[in-house]
């Protein structure tokens, strides 16, 4: 059994209003959960649900305003951690955002993926390898002399992944990173997401509001309105149609489909939640029955 990565204990958070006070209507509300070491859990839910919010209180952006996060061992309010401690641990927990261009800051990629290593005082002979790593484990190596801003979208997504690679986190979560890019770079970040969870053991949270992505992961959260909806498998999570369009949310359109045609009597063998081969195949293999 994996280790605890993070726990949270009735996590709240409110913004303050326009008088500067907590807000009444909570922007995440008593979210206790556990994520272990070298899971992969999505994130779903509408815009407004908190998921940003979330993600923000892991990172160490924003402080609870109720409740406990433990990090990697570390309870973040005990009253003896020090700025250091909380350095530390934002090494740990990378955090990828959503606009790639916001999130590069040299002019050459070799130098931008330098950047987060150098902060921390790193030998210049080991930064050297990091990034190196980094870059290969990404799949950018042959762009590593080149301007980050004429990369495509999904490179310079990679490129920030890779930054935050060579700090060697254990965790990292991507808010929305791939809402800006195209089919193509879509892929590329999330093959890339998959690669280091997989091959690196790195605890993934992939907050997204892509059904199709978070059918991916080996977990799905759903919040809504700041409280969490459903845990559990995607099988579990997709089961449930009408709660998830309920709170403004589909099921993947393969797991529809399926759905639907069983809803009209269709006898389809296997799992609701399939890729379009498999739900091809399942099609197929049901109307071969019928011809027989
Ligand atoms: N800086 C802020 N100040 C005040 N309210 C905020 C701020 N950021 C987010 N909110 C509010 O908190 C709620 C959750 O937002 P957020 O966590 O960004 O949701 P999501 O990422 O799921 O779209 C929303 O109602 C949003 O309007
Ligand atoms: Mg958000």
């Amino acid at each position: 059994m994996a280790d605890p990565f993070i726990i949270t204990d009735k996590l709240t958070y409110s913004y303050d209003d326009d008088e500067g006070n907590p807000s009444k209507i909570p922007a995440l509300l008593n979210v206790s959960i556990q994520i272990n070491e070298g899971e992969y859990v999505a994130v779903l839910g509408h815009n407004g649900s908190g998921k940003s919010t979330f993600a923000k209180l892991l990172n160490m952006i924003l402080e609870p305003t109720f409740g406990r996060i433990i990090i990697d061992g570390t309870d973040l309010s005990s009253d003896d951690i020090t700025e250091d401690d909380i350095y530390e641990l934002r090494r740990r927990v990378g955090m990828v955002f959503q606009n790639p261009d916001n999130q590069l800051v040299a002019t050459i990629v070799e130098e931008d993926v330098a950047f987060g290593p150098e902060n921390l005082g790193i030998p210049s002979d080991e930064i050297r390898k990091r990034v190196d790593d980094a870059l290969a484990t990404v799949g950018i190596s042959e762009y590593a002399k080149h301007e980050p801003h004429r990369l495509s979208g999904g490179q310079k997504q990679r490129v920030a992944i890779a930054g935050i690679l060579a700090m060697q986190p254990k965790c990292m979560i991507f808010d929305e990173s791939t809402a800006m890019l195209d089919p193509v770079g879509r892929r590329e970040v999330l093959d890339t997401i998959k690669r280091l969870n997989k091959e690196q053991n790195i605890t993934v949270i992939n907050i997204t509001h892509y059904m199709e992505e978070a059918v991916l992961a080996d977990r799905v959260i759903v919040i809504n309105d700041g409280e969490i909806l459903i845990d559990g498998t995607p099988a579990e999570v997709f089961s449930k149609p009408d709660l998830l369009r309920s709170v403004g949310l589909a099921v993947p359109q393969c797991t529809d489909l399926i759905q639907r045609l069983r809803a009209k009597g269709i006898k389809l063998e296997g799992d609701d939640i399939t890729d379009l081969e498999a739900c091809a195949d399942m099609i197929c293999e049901a109307f071969a029955e019928r011809q027989a």
